[in-house]
Formats: structure tokens, sequence, C-alpha cells
């Protein structure tokens, strides 16, 4: 197959926050695919900035140790690594005060694209986003990327937006959602809104109701302290589990460009109906003879945060009335196994005699592992004896589909920091939805707060809490099994 990577234009992209984690196991790595694939130009610049003490030969070999450990096999490939060496630079600089900002401004060139991404403590955006200006890094042309945590109710996602709205335009401003930059998720609009087959079925007419999984085996070890004070809810739903709703729920937008489709997902998030808190699940994993309990990991012996949370969700609109979405995600489960279940109705009316079964359509959209759709059909069972009916997956594991020769599906950071720089804001979450993704998640998390709620315990390694089972089971429904 021949190569479409089409490059994009030179570049300067200063990482406030370049020795930090996420600059090392993602955003690094990921650029150097993009260099080694042609994508990068060779004479971009990506400049890390923080407090350590380095100088650009340090920083350098920091980065290399960073692509051997977590670049794949790219990393091997020494020759493009050295390359790829020479458009790395350093700068220590102090976030608040003045040092290191004279040299940014002579390592950042006019008249080429120029992106900052504030890989750093919230707040410390403000102070950023000030001196940038002050020292005239940042002009009206540049783009800012942050990341989640974006706040963590509505009044501090709010400030956030206002400190940023300060300095930079909506249209500079890049939210990164990294689950909108998974392969399968943009594959969602391209089943939905590029197929004839799928939309006029899209709704509540023929649609008994749709689950969102993301089911996770990691625990919370080594992040405790950040996740023990925000749990599931705040961690996973409010934002991707939020986005997959969107997309799966949002009307047809009039094109495919950054302010059509948000304008259609704050839609959807406008429309979510407040969830009765019995229809609230949430779990906390239990330790094992060998594994250790949430409390332990989050080394908080009292805590009730959450590390599971299974909810039904109405979305009041024409479509979707009366289809309830059923969302649940959790830590340390049977398997990692995330995946959008469209469950179709059951036939009104069946003509084969003495098939007593449940026969349904379920077309299930997998975003990791083994990305890809199946639709679930009711066919004859094959051989003699008259007309029995079996329900079958037809199977698009994209891997087998596309076949050996389809181009590496890059990962979500790289695919997003490249629309950065292309200034493609579809796949980033505007100011206005993560406020209303707040205001809807708000009252449910004041509602257990206010309640004192428990967690449930569940064992790690299952598919969480009986009461989730439960949740489906009421409804005459069941969750789809976890299959990693
Ligand atoms: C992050 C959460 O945003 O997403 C983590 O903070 C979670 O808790 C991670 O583990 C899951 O991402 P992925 O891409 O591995 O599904």
């Amino acid at each position: 197959m021949v190569s479409r990577v089409i490059p994009v234009e030179t570049f300067d992209l200063v990482i406030f926050g370049g020795t930090g984690d996420l600059a090392r196991r993602k955003i690094l790595p990921g650029l150097f695919r993009r260099f080694l694939s042609g994508q990068m130009p060779p004479d971009s610049r990506i400049i890390g900035a923080a407090r350590s003490d380095l100088d650009d030969a340090g920083y350098r070999n920091m980065i290399a140790e960073a692509i051997a450990e977590f670049g794949g096999v790219e990393s091997k490939d020494s020759k493009g690594l050295a390359a790829f060496m020479g458009c790395l630079h350093y700068v220590p600089i102090d976030a608040t005060g003045d040092t290191g900002w004279a040299r940014l401004f002579d390592l950042t060139r006019e008249g080429v694209i120029q992106a900052f991404y504030f890989s750093v403590a919230p707040s410390l955006f403000g102070a950023l986003a000030e001196r940038l200006h002050t020292h005239k890094i940042a002009d009206d042309r540049s783009r800012i990327v942050v990341e989640k945590p974006f706040g963590r109710d509505l009044e501090s996602a709010k400030a956030l937006n206002d400190t940023l709205a300060a300095h930079f335009k909506e249209t500079q401003i890049y939210r990164i959602d990294h689950y909108l930059g998974k392969e399968t998720v943009q594959n969602l609009m391209a089943v939905r809104f590029g197929n004839v087959l799928f939309e006029p079925l899209w709704n509540n007419h023929y649609v008994d109701h749709i689950q969102i999984t993301v089911a996770e085996t990691v625990g919370v070890g080594g992040r405790g302290s950040y996740y023990d004070k925000s749990g599931a809810m705040r961690d996973m739903v409010q934002n991707h589990l939020m986005q997959l709703l969107c997309l799966i729920a949002m009307e047809p937008p009039a094109m495919f460009g950054a302010d059509a489709v948000r304008d259609e997902k704050l839609k959807v998030i406008r429309a979510l109906q407040p969830v009765d808190y019995h229809h609230i699940v949430r779990g906390q994993y239990d330790a094992t003879d060998t594994e250790p309990s949430y409390r332990e990991d989050a080394e908080n012996p009292k805590s009730f945060t959450e590390s599971f949370v299974a909810m039904k969700v109405n979305i009041a609109n024409w479509r979707w009335a009366g289809v309830p979405f059923y969302l649940r995600t959790g830590k340390k489960l049977k398997a990692r196994s995330s995946e959008i279940a469209v469950v179709f109705q059951d036939l009104g009316h069946s003509i084969f005699k003495g098939d007593e079964a449940r026969h349904r359509n379920i077309l299930s959209i997998r975003l990791q592992p083994n990305e890809g759709m199946d639709l679930q059909v009711t066919i004859k069972e094959p051989g003699p004896g008259g007309m029995r009916l079996i329900d079958v997956p037809l199977d698009m594991t994209f891997a087998d589909a596309l076949g050996p020769d389809a181009e590496e599906v890059p990962d979500a950071y790289e695919r997003l920091i490249m629309d950065v720089i292309r200034g493609d804001q579809t796949l980033f979450m505007r100011g206005d939805e993560v406020e209303a993704a707040w205001a809807w998640t708000d009252p449910l998390i004041e509602g257990w707060e206010r309640r004192n709620d428990v967690p449930k315990l569940y064992e790690t390694g299952s598919a969480g809490p009986e009461d989730a089972m439960m949740l489906m089971h009421r409804d005459g429904r069941r969750w789809r099994e976890l299959k990693g």
C-alpha cells in the first residue's frame, strides 16, 4: 500500500512539563513515530521546558531513554533516532518567574506554526499563558494544548476556561480527550455517517438500548493520590464515556467540521436527563490473596472513592426518548475491553415455528483490544435438520479486514498532536462542551457525597459489583460479557 502520510507544516512545539510522565510515555514517542513516518518535517523543533536543570544534550538522553522504553519497535531505528534528536531542545524554565523565557523567545521562530503544550498542573495555566504573551512568544496564530483533568467541577472548569480565554481565543485552545483520537472512535462517525445502512435504524423505533463499556484490568497503583480525589466518575465518565455517548447519540452534523460536530455533541449533553440515584452503582475493588485492595493502592484506608461506576442514562430528545444508555467503567476488572454495543429491538413477529430463542441484531464497536466492529445477525444453522436459527457475528476486525499492508494506526496522541499542527479542532473539546459535561456530572457526585454513599466492594478480576448486574436485570437486560 502506498503511504498516504501527508507532511504537516514545519512547527515549533513547546512542551511545558517536557520531562514529565506524559511527555516521556506518550508525547515524545508519538512525535518520534510521526517523524519516522515522514509526517513531521525534520526542520521542526520540539522544545522541552520544565524546572529541571538540563541542557539540550541531557534532554536528548532522557528522551532517547524514554523512546527506548515506551517507543515500540520503531525505537530500534538508530539512524532515525539520531535525526529526531536534532529536533529536540530544552529550556529550564520558571513558570511563575523570569528564568528561561528569553531563551524560549530565541528558540521559537517567527513564521512557523507554534504550539504550546501545557502538560503541567492546571494551577500554572494562567502564569504560563501570561508569560507567553508578555515575552512576546505567543501570538494570534499560536495554539495551546491542555490535558484533562479540565477542572474537577463546573466552577473550577469555568475558572480554567476564563483563565485561558483571557489570553487565547477559543479557536486557539485544544482541550485533549485522548479517546477522541482513537481510531475506532473516529470510525464510529464514518460508520454512522458514511453508510446508508445504519442511520435509518439509529433511533427509538429500532434500538432497544445501548451499552458503553470501558473496562480496565489495571488498578490505580502509582496514581492513587490523584485518583482518590477524582474517582471513576471524574476520571472516566465526565470525559471519555461522555464523548463516546455524544458520538453515538448525536444528530448528523451538516459537515465534518470542528464546530458542526461539537455543536451536535453539545446538544446531546444538554439533553441528558438527571440520573436517579437508584440508577447509579458505585464500586471499589477489594483485595485478593495476592492483589491489594483499592484502599491499599490509594493509601487511604477509609476511602469512599469509586473505582467502578455503572449507570442508566436517558437522553430527552425525539430520537432517543425511551432508549436507555447503560454506561460502565471500572478498574481491576476481568478483562481490558472497551466497547459500544447498539442492541436492536427484537423481531416483532417470527415466522419460524418452534424457534423460541430471542434473536436480536447487535452492532458492537470495539475500541480495544482488537479494534473493529461486528454485527450480530441471525442465520440458518448450516446442515440438515430444518430451520434452526443461530446468531453469528459478521466480523470486521480492522487488522484482518485491511490486511498486513494496512498503514499502521497511529496512537491517539500522535494523531491529536498532528491535528493541532494542522489547526483542526474537530477531535478536541470546546469550552462549552466541558462545562455542560460538568453541569450534568456535578449533581450526581454531590448526591452521593450528601448521602455518604459507600461504594460496593467487588472482586478483583470480576465484572464489577453484583448491583451493576441488577441494574440491567431489573430492566430485563444483561451486560455484554467482558472479553479481552
Ligand atoms: C485516562 C485515565 O484518562 O485514561 C486513566 O486517567 C485510564 O485512569 C486511561 O486508565 C485509560 O486510557 P486507555 O487509552 O488506556 O483506555
